[in-house]
């Protein structure tokens, strides 16, 4: 069966390949790669087709959606710092990228559409762990940084309501805080790990106080991007029509205690230092997979493990930085 997967080229796109690849079907990515990257495909070889091309263009959108059964919608802008300097191009991408793959998957007599959503789009849940039932909210539609979340949630709507209504099958997946090695530099694990590297020289020092945003205690769960990729396609693939289900891991941990593992890996003590919390901030975030485990799924990494390779792969990258700048 082909494919097309928008946003292939990026984080979890090209590791969905691999699985998407594992299953025997033909993969057709659709990527401008502003930030994504075709090396992150080499490996797969001419067995991935490359169209470069922007979601926003619908001409370019409806000729990769061409003879494909499946679309499977990731592209999108992420990165806190887009959601504030630049909500316009997060919500045109956003929202003209989900009703261009729509129009051209039911131009094309694509079967079933998949969409990548996100557990932003609850902002502060009423229960944790948090089902797929829980309700969607935008708390404050002057702030810039719901451009993110609240394109999701009119990405959802979409997806459901014109897609489905007009009669594609349409599943939702909303990840909840994939980590891994190469992941890019504007997450919260890249940057504490690259301010704990800088702030001990290169890990000379051993003990270093660090400010954090916020006293520590909000919470996240993590989850290896193997496993992200794995239950992405486990929904996607099997899930049912017109259902939504969660990715992620249900070990949930405080933010002092992600910076505390990771100075660990580094083999540096960090002392917290509490900051001031950027508004919009969500205090406690953990999903229920139950029904994703209804799909066959259950986790590998643990948060430990998880939190290993990506500091790992980050610590090699600035070491290597500061061989090749001495
Ligand atoms: N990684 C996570 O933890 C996480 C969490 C929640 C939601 N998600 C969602 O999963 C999807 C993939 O996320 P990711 O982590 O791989 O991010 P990513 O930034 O690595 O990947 C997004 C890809 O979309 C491409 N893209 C951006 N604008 C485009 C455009 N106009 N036309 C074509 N391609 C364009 C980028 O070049 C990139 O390759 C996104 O929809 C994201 O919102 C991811």
């Amino acid at each position: 069966m082909k494919v097309l997967l928008t946003g292939g080229s990026g984080f979890l796109g090209s590791q969905l390949c691999e699985e998407l690849l594992g299953a025997g079907h033909e993969v057709v990515v659709l990527d401008d790669h502003s930030r994504g990257r075709p090396a992150r495909l080499e490996r797969f070889g001419d067995r991935v087709q490359l169209v470069d091309g922007d979601v926003r263009d619908l001409d370019a959108v409806r000729a990769a959606t061409e003879g494909c059964e499946v679309v499977w919608h990731l592209a999108y802008i992420n990165g806190t710092r887009y959601f504030y300097e630049k909500p316009d191009m997060v919500l045109e991408v956003g929202v003209k990228g989900t009703l261009n793959t729509i129009e051209a998957a039911l131009d094309c007599g694509v079967r079933r559409y998949v969409l990548a959503s996100t557990s932003e789009t609850y902002n502060n849940p009423t229960h944790v762990p948090t089902t797929e039932s829980e309700r969607l909210m935008i708390p404050d539609v002057t702030n810039p940084r719901f451009s993110y979340g609240g394109g999701k949630i009119a990405c959802e709507l979409l997806t459901l309501h014109y897609g489905g209504f007009r009669g594609l099958e349409t599943v939702l997946f909303r990840p909840h805080n994939f980590i891994g090695p190469d992941m890019g530099f504007e997450h919260v694990i890249p940057e504490i790990t690259g301010r704990i590297f800088e702030m001990s020289n290169g890990l000379e020092l051993k003990e270093i106080d660090l400010p954090i945003q916020g006293d520590g205690s909000e919470t996240r769960s993590f989850c290896d991007i193997t496993d992200g990729a794995r239950g992405a396609f486990l929904s996607g693939e099997h899930g049912e029509n017109g259902n939504i289900y969660h990715v992620g891991t249900e070990e949930e941990v405080s933010i002092r205690t992600l910076v505390e593992t990771i100075g660990d890996v580094m083999g540096v003590k960090i002392n917290v230092v509490p900051g001031e919390l950027r508004a919009g901030g969500t205090p406690r975030r953990c999903p229920s997979v139950e029904k994703l485990r209804g799909l066959g799924y259950e986790p590998k990494y643990s948060f430990r493990q998880a939190v290993e390779r990506c500091v790992g792969w980050y610590v090699d990258y600035h070491m290597a930085k500061r061989k090749a700048d001495a």
